[in-house]
């Protein structure tokens, strides 16, 4: 790799493959949506997504993008939030790193990623799916519209119904997230993540 050439790539002229391994290693690090639902067996899902963000407080939104399978098939977590308009993101600390890794193995439709990982579900509040009991916090939504692109790939808007965290993680009073307590990490590319450890202030005071 030459260090001193600037680059310039048409994206138009690169096949799908390159894009994706230019875009998911510039546009980093990326939260995680570690989506957790239930099939229409009952059987508990869930698996991460990364490209995923919170775009809006007013209305509260976030978004979820999918692709296929490699199989060609329908994540089973989009098919179970197109049947029921609603899912759970569960937010990701360095605690439940492994086990979020490890649930977005490919598993059958009658195999849980909880049992598979050692997760607990715990009931959701507004929505029928199950939360992560282990996850530092999560986002209960519905559905508010979905997006889709050629055959492949779909985004989903969710409107955040409902907070949940675990004790410590938002104070109850200032509703200020804990430095101390929440230690989400973020997704790079393969299967490379970071913390969130090495903060630090800018001067100059701004709005909040
Ligand atoms: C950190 C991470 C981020 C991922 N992000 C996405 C994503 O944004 N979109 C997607 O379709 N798959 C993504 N995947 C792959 C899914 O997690 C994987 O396909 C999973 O098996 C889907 O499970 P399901 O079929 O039970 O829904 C990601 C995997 C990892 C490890």
């Amino acid at each position: 790799m030459s260090a001193d050439q600037a680059l310039d790539l048409n994206i138009a002229e690169l096949p799908p493959v390159e894009r994706y391994k230019l875009l998911i290693g510039l546009v980093i690090p990326r939260p995680i949506a570690w989506v957790s639902t239930v099939n229409e067996q009952g059987v508990a899902n869930c698996a991460p997504f990364s490209f995923f963000n919170v775009f809006s407080e007013d209305p509260p939104l976030c978004m979820v993008s999918f692709n296929r399978r490699s199989d060609g098939k329908m994540k089973h977590t989009l098919a179970n939030i197109r049947r029921t308009g609603e899912f759970v993101v569960n937010l990701v600390d360095e605690a439940t790193a492994n086990a979020m890794h490890l649930s977005s193995h490919e598993y059958e439709e009658d195999e849980s990623e909880f049992a598979k990982t050692g997760l607990t579900q715990a009931p959701a509040k507004l929505v029928r799916h199950p939360r992560i009991a282990e996850a530092a916090a999560c986002l209960e939504c519905k559905v508010e519209r979905r997006l889709e692109y050629g055959s492949g790939r779909e985004m989903v808007i969710g409107e955040i119904l409902l907070v949940h965290a675990r004790a410590g993680v938002i104070d109850p009073v200032s509703k200020r997230v804990s430095e101390e307590h929440y230690k989400p990490i973020g997704r790079l590319f393969a299967n490379r993540y970071c913390t969130t450890r090495q903060r630090f202030n800018l001067p100059g005071e701004l709005p909040e």
